[in-house]
């Protein structure tokens, strides 16, 4: 069992927008890319709304720098 399969909870997932910022990712079990790819998953993540993210699919602030405003939150 990976360090991270110890830290994921069993707790119901759960997905958060956050306003002009990213989804918030709680107790996800695996993530997939889409190429298919098994990615690094932990107890709480944030993932990229803007599209403008160096590390997609993950967060990595870029969203701050460029502004970004969504128009759902
Ligand atoms: S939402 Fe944060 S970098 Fe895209």
């Amino acid at each position: 069992m990976s360090h991270a399969e110890k830290t994921v909870s069993h707790k119901k997932p759960l997905i958060e927008i956050t306003k002009n910022g990213p989804y918030i990712v709680k107790n996800i079990e695996y993530l997939i890319s889409a190429e298919g790819t098994a990615l690094p998953i932990q107890p709480v993540m944030a993932l990229c709304r803007c599209g403008g993210s160096s590390n997609k699919p993950f967060c990595d602030g870029t969203h701050n720098m460029i502004n970004f405003e969504d128009s759902t939150t």
